[in-house]
């Protein structure tokens, strides 16, 4: 049975980054709303309590059944979880007389305690609270303390219970690894063998069990989830998986030819599928971003459900969804889970109506790629940057033709193809070229030229949520924009987006 930390969300900021560093130190967890907490069996080795936007204080803050569990589970509070455990058993928070935010040092650390084992005296913590815990029960006892909060840490003593008013989930809580290290592994004996290989393992044999001899159909993109999806489902049911790669005709330059190569080189059962002149049709004369959204989405369902009925007898739907799409935050509005709205089933096409297995909806995006390339996939696939379903139709601003389509084709693969060479493509999140309904005046030769407009844009994030313009070097932008403008006809001028997000946002459209 895979050992696991349950960690309570109590709608913390934080919560998804104490998975991540749970996870980092090889140890499976998973994030649920406090007011849904799963059935507890023993595969459950400890619980974490996160922090919150809620005061302990407020009629209305999120509570937890924290009697229940504290003698039989290791448990660490964090922040809100400090508070809540300290303020509804016997203890005291009131409101700070200043917020305390930003760096602070433990100047008293019980020693011996195994929370703080090899954690030194002065220890950087990272603080962002507005309350305080002015008081704890007797049978509490201080393990930390910083010179303006006294309780920066405590246990209930004689018990597995322990909490921490900073944050050890942060970076700049420079021991907060090895905190969280000291109560996984030291408390709550996790055995830190869930690793890319154990993942793999474990989820082929549950897929195998859960699927025996039926058929599944799974769309793939070119991109990293569903490519991951797929090699796993392939690994555990071989040619039962059947997989439909789909040419919308707004994919990068020459990328359906190679990333199909690819997926049979892999030895998937994969069908490729020409669909452009389906796609172009309904693009016609579309110039509305959400309407180009739309008509794209509406053709990809008729395509990929037209290829679903091909495969007699499917029963179920390959999806790459991953852990960020499924977890249920708690809503900072009020302690109420948001649930995703589902669609009317009746008018949904027959593929949608199939049963859903989505092997990676427990994996963050990093360990996606992790497990990728324990997988054996080619490193061009895991590596990729993002790239946005409706593909090349919003990076041509206006309405879409096959011609505007391949000459922006040519010039993104001349500026991607040059990230590459000068080993920053790597370095970059998300790159791409973006044809502008623009015409300038240029001249060529003797030439006067009146042409259009390339925009390049390449920007750093760690999620999407917000980005950096890259400061990419001027003269690699040099080579970039001579080499469009001397060998794509149509355009005549490059120029660099240096916005951020926000305001601005990443694609254009
Ligand atoms: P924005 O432009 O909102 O993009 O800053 C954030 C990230 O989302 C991608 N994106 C999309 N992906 N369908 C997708 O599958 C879309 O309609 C879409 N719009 C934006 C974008 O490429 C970036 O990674």
């Amino acid at each position: 049975m895979q050992e696991k930390i349950l960690i309570l969300d109590f709608g913390s900021q934080f919560t998804q980054l104490i998975a991540r560093r749970v996870r980092e130190l090889n140890i499976y967890c998973e994030i649920h709303p406090f007011n849904k907490v799963p059935v507890i069996d023993e595969s459950v080795q400890g619980i974490i309590l996160s922090g919150s936007p809620y005061s302990v204080r407020q009629e209305d803050a999120p509570h937890f059944d924290f009697v229940k569990h504290h003698t039989t589970l290791p448990i660490l509070g964090v922040c809100y979880g400090a508070q809540y455990i300290a303020h509804f058993h016997g203890g005291e928070v009131l409101a700070s007389s200043t917020r305390e935010y930003g760096r602070a040092n433990l100047d008293y650390i019980k020693e011996g305690n195994p929370l703080f084992k090899d954690v030194l005296k002065g220890s950087q913590v990272w603080m962002s609270h507005g309350d305080t815990i002015a008081r704890i029960a007797d049978n509490f006892e201080i393990i930390a303390s910083t010179d303006s909060v006294e309780v920066a840490a405590y246990q209930i003593t004689g018990t597995q219970t322990y909490a921490i008013q900073f944050h050890p989930e942060v970076t700049h809580s420079t021991d907060g690894k090895q905190l969280l290290q000291n109560f996984l592994v030291d408390i709550c004996g996790c055995s830190q063998d869930w690793t890319p290989d154990s993942f793999i393992e474990t989820t082929i044999a549950e897929l195998k069990a859960k699927l025996g001899d039926d058929k599944v159909v799974l769309g793939l993109s070119g991109g990293v989830d569903s490519s991951v999806a797929a090699v796993l489902l392939h690994q555990a049911i071989g040619a039962n998986l059947h997989c439909i790669f789909v040419d919308n005709g707004l994919l990068r330059k020459d990328e359906y030819q190679s990333v199909l190569d690819s997926y049979q080189h892999m030895g998937l059962n994969i069908k490729g599928i020409d669909a452009k002149q389906r796609f172009y049709d309904a693009l016609a004369g579309l110039t509305d971003p959400e309407k180009k959204r739309k008509a794209i989405g509406r053709v990809f369902i008729e395509v990929f459900d037209d290829a679903a009925h091909e495969v007699q007898g499917v029963s179920w739907l390959g999806q790459g969804t991953i852990y960020p799409d499924v977890i249920e935050s708690v809503s900072v509005k009020g302690p109420s889970a948001t649930i995703k709205s589902h669609h009317n089933v009746g008018g949904l096409p027959d593929f949608m109506k199939l049963k859903v297995v989505e092997p990676l909806n427990t994996l963050f995006k990093d360990e996606v790629r992790r497990v990728g390339a324990a997988l054996g996939i080619d490193p061009n696939i895991l590596g990729r940057h993002p790239f946005p379903g409706p593909g090349l139709a919003i990076r041509i601003l206006g309405d879409i033709t096959p011609e505007k389509v391949d000459i922006l084709q040519q010039a993104d693969a001349i500026y991607i193809n040059n990230l590459r060479s000068a080993g920053v493509y790597d370095k970059v999140w998300q790159a791409g070229a973006i044809y502008l309904p623009v015409q300038s005046v240029g001249v060529m030769g003797d030439e006067r030229t009146y042409e259009n407009v390339i925009c390049l844009r390449a920007v750093e994030s760690l999620d999407g949520m917000t980005a950096d313009w890259c400061h990419l070097p001027y003269s690699l932008l040099a080579k970039i924009s001579n080499e469009i403008i001397n060998n794509v006809k149509g355009i005549n001028r490059v120029v660099y987006d240096i916005s951020s997000k926000p305001p601005a946002t990443i694609e254009w459209e």
